[in-house]
């Protein structure tokens, strides 16, 4: 996936006005295109709950989620991405479809606020590589950025 220019479009509809909706359904749709990435969507952290927004790929009934569990829940109660190679392994994973061999989660994050996570997985072991996390982390500090300018603005 080509994180650098997706941050550019990501920063020029901020310049446009467009809120941050509008940026959380343009950045899954983009990096959906990606075709190692079988399910892509964004989480958001409401009080202890992440709240589905938008995603691409197959109905999941993980529409909620409470911190802490699952491969979702883990990385915020930890503050950590985690880049899970082989779901099967995972004692604490909520499966979205009996597809999917590996997950990789990064967190929407501003300093120590965290707004919730870019959620992928894939139907093939070990998918994620490094370098999409690097491109993912990218995206969600942009992300961060308009979710924390609409926060500033509603206190
Ligand atoms: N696998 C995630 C749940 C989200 S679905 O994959 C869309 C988890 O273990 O938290």
């Amino acid at each position: 996936m080509d994180g650098v220019s997706l941050i550019k479009d990501l920063q020029q509809m901020r310049d446009d006005g467009h809120l941050s909706d509008a940026l959380l359904r343009k950045a899954v749709r983009s990096i959906s295109e990606e075709d190692r990435f079988d399910w892509v969507g964004v989480y958001l952290l409401r009080d202890d709950e992440l709240w589905l927004h938008n995603y691409v790929g197959e109905p999941t009934e993980h529409a909620k989620i409470p911190v802490g569990t699952g491969v979702c829940g883990r990385a915020v109660a930890e503050r950590t991405n985690l880049n899970i190679e082989d779901v099967s392994k995972e004692e604490n994973y909520l499966a979205c479809s009996p597809d999917v061999q590996s997950e990789l989660v990064v967190l929407i994050r501003a300093g120590e606020d965290i707004f919730g996570q870019i959620d992928l997985d894939s139907e093939t072991k070990a998918a994620f590589t490094e370098d999409d996390e690097i491109a993912l982390i990218g995206v969600a500090d942009k992300l961060a950025e308009q979710l924390a300018a609409e926060r500033r603005e509603a206190n």
